[in-house]
């Protein structure tokens, strides 16, 4: 059966798609669109067609896996021009999302009708391409170029609402019967003369909203080509006719879909969706349901956590050991709300809506209704595993018990119950309520349903989650470690905290490791004892130099929370370098990259090899989702790939590190961590 279905309403000819799950424009939807188009243009008893969608979506944009293969006729160029030039008018009929190739058929279309929860966007520079269908074009004469740069270069679909204010929906329907009111519509339309054609309307501007826009983004914009490119096209072909401004579109787009960001941004995107498919565990499986979560410590990680369910409309009992903790961390959940709110992203009765649902309590006993527990106490074995035993004694038959830790051993906390299977780590990072990785660690004896019961839960929450194995530190911050580890050695032997974190900033991290540890607190794990001072770490935290907080750490801050470098922390580097007669030498940028990026990929070849991550793109994200590594990078074992095995193990070699098995076997064979 065909993809595309046409029908007819009165001289309404209906061409709807259905391919599921997305409507993504595939060669056999384009081939179907075009054959009711020339079916449109070769009857006269047609006067006006409709495009629809069945399913949940309209088109969701190109097929995604056709890119970098051979391209089948016609091309959505084409196909788009080709509906505009029907000389019948066509109506897009939208409900769900109407993205990239999919926006652009309704631009082409010369009218579009949306229900009022329809979404509309261009998402391309996402995967850091550019659109590619007349996007660039059609949409700043629809609705004007600073719209259209905000939704291309940024990529955020925006509500029917807007887009209808916008003048980029002409009609809202009503939510339950957008076919009846789209041929309507069209019947209403269908002898309207001249047709409003997208690609002849004329681009007004004033040149200065560009680089306005490109100074207003210019931090989110950091290290991306695609935004660079979208914003360059759409200023330079605003005065130039459609023809020649089409033609620039298709050259950038050719030159993005070739380069390495896309390539990263791509791979990104179907990274995080296979993340949550679990090796071994039928996609069917029966799940356990979560009607009530119960959280343990009313802290910073506590409170993030349980905010997660309470915006998902999930009942939580927080329980604390002491009233005052118990007041201060609800205050803090409400306080946060509060300031969401403030910002216009919550109306004042969702906070309300969330707060109802949380029972705050100091009665442990209270978590026996809870369908899922999670424990976010003070990370020590003895205090998790004294919980976990108290837990075993009070929670229901078949509850899920979770561990908050970052870096202990499940199984070591899962020994203290009676009913290992029921124990899962879910590895939350901080802030909770805002970042969005979860790592699901998966115990020797966690059960099946417990695994895909916890995936499903993340899915809720809106987390991206990937399961990790036991070990030290799971995936992310084990590969951390060696990261911080020799960023703290390159310091002793002639670094400055300023020149490696310049180095990560510009490979595009957010910040690097000094700056992360002063955000973090530089006392974080520190043994509080101000007398054993046994390396720079521990010098600085001695001296209350504990990071941001304190207006000092490895750099100092003025009231702005400005940093420059410290002249007494060069002073205490020194006296560590004298201390320990580490000999100097000039480091450069290079060596950097080498000692703690190579290292990392290093660590996530041991961590594959050793099966704690399932697949090298988790790792991937792993490290865009919780540590803000650059997604036009593509995670560090997909940049691994792009730098090559070969040099990576060369440049480990050179400054005397252990080269992991499966590093050095993918160098020897030439092969790449992600096919
Ligand atoms: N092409 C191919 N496959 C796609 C796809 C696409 N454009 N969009 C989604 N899929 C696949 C997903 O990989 C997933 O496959 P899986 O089930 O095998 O893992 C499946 O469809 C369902 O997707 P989601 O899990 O993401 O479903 P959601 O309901 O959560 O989200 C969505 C739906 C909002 C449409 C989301 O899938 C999405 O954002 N898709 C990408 C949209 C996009 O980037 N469009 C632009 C494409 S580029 C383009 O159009 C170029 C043009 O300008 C020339």
């Amino acid at each position: 059966m065909s993809v595309i279905t046409t029908s007819r309403q009165g001289d309404v000819l209906i061409l709807t798609s259905d391919n599921p799950p997305v409507n993504a424009l595939g060669a056999a939807v384009r081939q179907g669109l075009q054959a009711g188009i020339e079916e449109a243009a070769g009857d006269d008893a047609i006067k006006a067609v409709v495009i629809a969608c069945a399913g949940k979506t309209f088109f969701a944009g190109a097929d995604i896996t056709e890119f970098g293969k051979a391209m089948q006729e016609p091309s959505l160029p084409t196909l788009v021009d080709a509906i505009e030039a029907l000389g019948k008018p066509v109506v897009a009929a939208i409900h769900g999302t109407a993205l990239g190739g999919g926006c652009e058929v309704a631009l082409a279309c010369h009218y579009r009708i949306a229900v009022p929860s329809a979404k509309i966007g261009l998402p391309e520079v996402k995967l850091g391409l550019l659109p590619g269908a007349g996007g660039t074009q059609r949409l700043p004469r629809v609705a004007g170029v600073e719209l259209a740069l905000e939704m291309a270069a940024k990529g955020d679909p925006i509500p029917a609402s807007k887009a209808k204010a916008a003048g980029l929906v002409d009609r809202l329907a009503s939510e339950d019967s957008l076919l009846a009111d789209a041929v309507a519509f069209a019947g209403e339309i269908a002898d309207a003369r001249p047709l409003p054609i997208a690609s002849e309307k004329p681009v007004t501007v004033d040149p200065a909203v560009f680089d306005a826009f490109r100074k207003a983004n210019a931090k989110r914009f950091r290290g991306f080509e695609a935004p660079a490119a979208i914003i360059d096209l759409i200023e330079k072909t605003a005065g130039t006719p459609y023809a020649e401004g089409v033609q620039a579109e298709r050259m950038g787009f050719m030159k993005l879909i070739m380069s390495v960001q896309s390539a990263a941004q791509r791979h990104i995107f179907f990274a995080e969706r296979k993340a949550s498919k679990i090796d071994g565990i039928a996609d069917d499986i029966a799940l356990r349901d979560i009607k009530r979560v119960g959280v343990i410590g009313a802290g910073t990680m506590g409170g993030g956590i349980s905010m997660n369910f309470l915006s998902a409309g999930v009942p939580v009992t927080i329980v604390e050991m002491q009233q005052e903790a118990l007041d201060r961390g609800t205050a803090t959940i409400r306080k946060n709300y509060e300031a969401t709110a403030a910002k216009g992203r919550m109306t004042p009765e969702q906070v309300e809506q969330a707060m109802g649902l949380l029972s705050p309590t100091l009665d442990f006993d209270a978590l026996g209704e809870c369908d899922l527990i999670i424990e976010a106490v003070y990370e020590s074995m003895d205090v998790k595993k004294d919980v976990f035993g108290r837990l075993d004694k009070i929670a229901k038959a078949g509850a899920i018990l979770a561990s908050n830790t970052s870096y202990l051993n499940i199984d070591e906390i899962a020994a203290s119950t009676s009913r290992p299977q029921d124990v899962v780590g879910l590895h939350f990072f901080s802030p909770a309520n805002v970042m969005k990785l979860l790592e699901i660690v998966r115990g020797a004896k966690t059960a099946d349903d417990v695994l895909a019961t916890a995936m499903a839960v993340s899915k809720k929450i809106k987390k991206v989650a990937v399961v990790a194995g036991v070990c030290y530190g799971f995936i992310g911050n084990r590969m951390l470690m060696p990261r911080q580890m020799e960023a703290m050695k390159l310091l002793l032997e002639g670094a400055t905290p300023e020149q490696i974190d310049r180095v990560h900033v510009e490979f595009g991290m957010p910040m690097g490791p000094f700056q992360m540890s002063d955000l973090a607190g530089v006392d974080i794990g520190w043994h509080r004892d101000p007398t054993r001072i046994e390396n720079i770490r521990d010098a600085l935290a001695a001296e209350g130099r504990w990071g941001q907080k304190k207006s000092a750490g490895f750099y100092d801050y003025d009231e702005k929370r400005n940093p420059s470098p410290s002249p007494r922390v060069a002073e205490i580097i020194e006296e560590f370098r004298q201390k320990t007669g580490t000999p100097q030498h000039a480091i450069t940028d290079e060596e950097i990259v080498e000692r703690t990026l190579y290292t990392m990929v290093n660590e996530g070849a041991l961590i594959l090899a050793e099966g704690m991550a399932q697949r090298a793109s988790d790792i991937d994200v792993v490290w865009i989702y919780g540590y803000g590594w650059p997604v036009y990078r593509g995670g560090p074992m997909f940049w691994a790939d792009t730098e090559g095995a070969k040099k990576i193990v060369a440049g480990l070699e050179k400054h005397g590190f252990d080269v992991a098995p499966l590093l050095r076997e993918k160098a020897e064979k030439g092969e790449r961590f992600n096919k």
